[in-house]
């Protein structure tokens, strides 16, 4: 069911792992299957200088996990938030039809861990 682009990061995912100065952290679950992805960002002057995941989930969301967090790091946070989860697939080389869905938790949370900096900051 997966290439070997999906399968080489599943089983090397890169960013695993909390990071310990997050100060932008996104939860999103997904409902069709209960599984769930947390991304943590450390943002210093609207730029993502690191990023990491813990996903509770399906080989697909752990590899897109894997290429989101990459793919966000050096981004101005205006930026990141443009990633779609069509950009996850073809950094992923496809994904099987029944897991896009999977995809679409690694924008959310994006999007997510964004929203928690942006509302740390404004307090
Ligand atoms: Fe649940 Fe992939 S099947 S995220």
């Amino acid at each position: 069911m997966y290439n070997k682009k999906i399968l080489d990061e599943f089983a090397q995912p890169k960013n695993v792992g909390a990071l310990a100065d997050a100060n932008g952290i996104g939860t999103v679950g997904a409902a069709s299957c209960g599984d769930i992805m947390k991304v943590y960002l450390k943002i210093e002057n609207d730029v993502i200088v690191d990023a990491s995941f813990q996903t509770f989930g399906c080989a697909a969301a752990i590899a897109s996990s894997s290429v989101a967090t990459e793919m966000i790091k050096g981004m101005k946070i205006q930026d990141a938030l443009k990633v779609t989860n069509a950009q996850v697939v073809e950094m992923l080389e496809g994904l099987p039809p029944q897991k896009i869905h999977c995809s679409v938790l690694a924008e959310e949370a994006i999007k997510e861990a964004i929203a928690d900096y942006k509302a740390r900051s404004t307090n």
